[in-house]
C-alpha cells in the first residue's frame, strides 16, 4: 500500500502531503501523512483502528496489546512494560550471542558450499529463537531444526498476505481460513501447554521468585494472574485467562522477531553498497569488542555496556531503518481529535477515520530530508548545524507518543550484537540479478528503481527474501 499511496501523497504539495482517500467499502476513510509536522500531532492520538484487529489476526489469533484500545490497551502495556527495561536487555545479550554464534555457522557452511540463498528467512530463524526466550522462556531450535511453532506461525501468515502477488480479494476465500484455523490450532495448543507448564512451575513453588526486570512476557502475565487469585491460586489456569493471554504472546513473539530481521537483512544490503560505510562500521568493531572476532561474543558477555560505545553502528542501523522501515504508524481518529494546518490554523476533524503515518514515505520526503536517498549514516552524528541533521520528528521507524514501540532499545541491542558479530567474519553480496535470471523473473521488477523494495503486509521484508551469496572475509 505503501507503494500506492507514496507516489499519491507527492500531488499534495500545498498540504505538506496531507491527503484523505474514501476506501469504501474495504476501509474507513484515511487519512495519510509523511510529514513530521503532521506524524507529531497523530502521535498523541492513541487508539487503533479496528482495521488492525483484521489485518493481524493471523498473527495474534484474538486480540492482542497490539491493536486494543481504551484500559485493555493501557493495562496490558503497563504490564508488559518491565520486560524491555536495560536489565533485561543486558540479560538478553548473553542469549543472543548464541543464537548469533549458531547463525555464523550457517552461514559458513553456505560460504563453503558458495551456495546462492536468500538471506532474510535464515536470519529470521536465528530471530525468531531470541525472541521465542524473551517472550516465553523457550530456547526454540528453529535454526537447526524443523520447528512445528514456528512453522506455523509463519505460513499463516505467508498464507495470508500471500507476498505481494495476490490481491486482497484472494486473501478472503474460504481455503485461507481453513489454513490459518489449522496453523492456529497448532500455536495455540504449543502456546497453551508453556503456560500450563510454566503456571505449575510458578503455584508449586519451583519458581518463587524473579525481578520484574527477569520476567519474559510469559512470566510477567502469570505473575499477575497469579496476584490477581489471592489467596487461592487454582489447579489449573481458567480458559478465559489463556484466551486472553496467548494472543499476547502471539503477538510479542512476532513483534520480537519480525521487522529486527528485515532491517538485518537490509543493512547487509546498504552495507554491500557502500563499503566505506562498512569498513568504518567493521573499523568500530575492532577497537571496542578487539581484533578477534571468535573473541568478540566473549567480550560481549563480559562487558555489555560495550553496546553503548558504538555510535557509528548505531548510525548504520538508524539510516537503515530510515530508508527501509519495515512498520508504519496506525491510529484511529476519535471525536475531538484534529489535525492543524500550521500555516492557516485550519482544523481538520478526524474522527472516524483510520490514520496511517507513511513511514517510507515520510523518511525520503525530500523537504524534510538532504541527499533523502543517500545511504549517510554520518546524519545521526553530525550536530545541528549541518544540513544533514535531521529535522524534529522526521525520523520515526518506532513512533512516538504513548503508543510508540515498546521494543525498540532491545531489537536495537540484539541488532547491534548481530552486526558486531556477523560483519567482520563475512562478505554479503545481493546476487537479485542472478537469482532474478534462475527464476525467470524480469528485470523490470522495480519499485521506486529499487529491487529489494519493501514486500508484504505486515512487516514488511526485502522482495523475494533478498537473495544473496556470502562469503568469508577477504
Ligand atoms: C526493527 C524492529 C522494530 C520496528 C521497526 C518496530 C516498529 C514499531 C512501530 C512503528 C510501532 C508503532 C505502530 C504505531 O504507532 O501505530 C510498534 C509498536 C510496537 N512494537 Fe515494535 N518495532 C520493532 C521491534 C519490536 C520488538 C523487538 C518488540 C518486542 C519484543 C516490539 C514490540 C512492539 C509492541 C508491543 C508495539 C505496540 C505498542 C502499543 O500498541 O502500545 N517491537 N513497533
Amino acid at each position: 500500500m505503501n507503494d500506492v499511496f507514496g507516489p499519491i501523497s507527492k500531488d499534495f504539495d500545498d498540504s505538506d502531503s496531507l491527503f484523505c482517500i474514501d476506501l469504501w467499502p474495504f476501509l474507513n476513510t484515511t487519512v495519510l501523512i509523511s510529514s513530521p509536522f503532521y506524524a507529531q500531532q497523530a502521535e498523541l492520538i492513541v487508539d487503533r483502528p479496528d482495521a488492525l484487529l483484521w489485518s493481524m489476526h493471523p498473527v495474534t489469533g484474538g486480540p492482542s496489546l497490539f491493536a486494543a484500545n481504551g484500559t485493555q490497551w493501557k493495562d496490558t502495556r503497563n504490564l508488559l512494560l518491565p520486560g524491555f527495561k536495560s536489565n533485561y536487555i543486558k540479560d538478553q545479550i548473553i542469549y543472543a550471542t548464541n543464537e548469533v554464534e549458531k547463525l555464523i555457522e550457517i552461514l559458513a557452511i553456505t560460504a563453503e558450499k558458495k551456495e546462492l540463498f536468500q538471506l532474510d528467512p535464515v536470519i529470521l530463524k536465528c530471530m525468531m529463537n531470541i525472541s521465542g526466550l524473551s517472550t516465553f522462556n523457550k530456547k526454540l531450535l528453529s535454526q537447526t531444526r524443523f520447528d512445528a511453532f514456528t512453522t506455523a506461525l509463519r505460513r499463516n501468515m505467508d498464507w495470508h498476505y500471500l507476498g505481494d502477488a495476490l490481491s486482497s480479494v484472494a486473501r478472503r476465500t474460504p481455503i485461507i481460513g481453513v489454513i490459518n484455523k489449522y496453523n492456529s490450532s497448532i500455536i495455540n495448543d504449543y502456546l497453551g501447554d508453556i503456560l500450563d507448564e510454566r503456571y505449575k512451575e510458578w503455584r508449586t513453588g519451583k519458581v518463587t521468585s524473579l525481578p520484574d526486570s527477569q520476567k519474559s512476557t510469559l512470566d510477567l502475565i502469570l505473575t499477575d494472574y497469579i496476584a490477581k487469585q489471592k489467596d487461592k491460586t487454582p489447579e489449573v489456569l481458567d480458559a478465559a485467562f489463556k484466551k486472553w493471554a496467548i494472543p499476547q504472546l502471539r503477538v510479542m513473539f512476532f513483534v520480537g522477531h519480525d521487522s529486527g530481521t528485515a532491517t538485518l537483512s537490509y543493512t547487509f544490503y546498504l552495507l554491500s553498497k557502500n563499503p566505506s560505510a562498512l569498513a568504518k562500521m567493521r573499523a568500530e568493531h575492532v577497537d571496542v569488542f578487539g581484533d578477534n572476532p571468535s573473541r568478540a561474543a566473549e567480550e560481549m558477555r563480559i562487558q555489555p555496556h560495550l553496546f553503548n560505545k558504538i555510535p557509528y553502528t548505531t548510525a548504520v542501523l538508524k539510516e537503515v531503518l530510515r530508508l527501509f522501515p519495515p512498520a508504519s504508524g496506525f491510529r484511529a481518529g476519535n471525536a475531538g481529535d484534529y489535525l492543524v494546518d500550521k500555516n492557516t490554523g485550519v482544523r481538520y476533524p478526524v474522527a472516524g477515520t483510520n490514520i496511517w503515518i507513511l513511514h517510507s514515505v515520510l523518511h525520503k520526503n525530500p523537504r524534510y530530508w538532504k541527499d533523502a536517498s543517500k545511504f549517510i549514516p554520518e546524519r545521526f552524528l553530525v550536530g545541528n548545524d549541518d544540513p544533514l541533521y535531521p529535522v524534529k520528528g522526521a525520523w520515526r521507524p518506532f513512533e512516538h507518543g504513548p503508543r510508540d514501540c515498546i521494543g525498540q532499545a532491545l531489537v536495537m541491542t540484539t541488532m547491534k550484537v548481530s552486526l558486531a558479530m556477523l560483519a567482520r567474519s563475512f562478505d554479503v553480496m545481493p546476487a537479485y540479478e542472478e537469482w532474478d535470471r534462475l527464476h525467470g523473473i524480469s528485470p523490470q521488477k522495480l519499485y521506486d528503481g529499487e529491487r529489494a523494495y519493501l514486500s508484504g503486509q505486515s512487516g514488511a521484508h526485502p522482495a523475494d527474501g533478498m537473495p544473496c551469496r556470502v562469503s568469508f572475509r577477504k
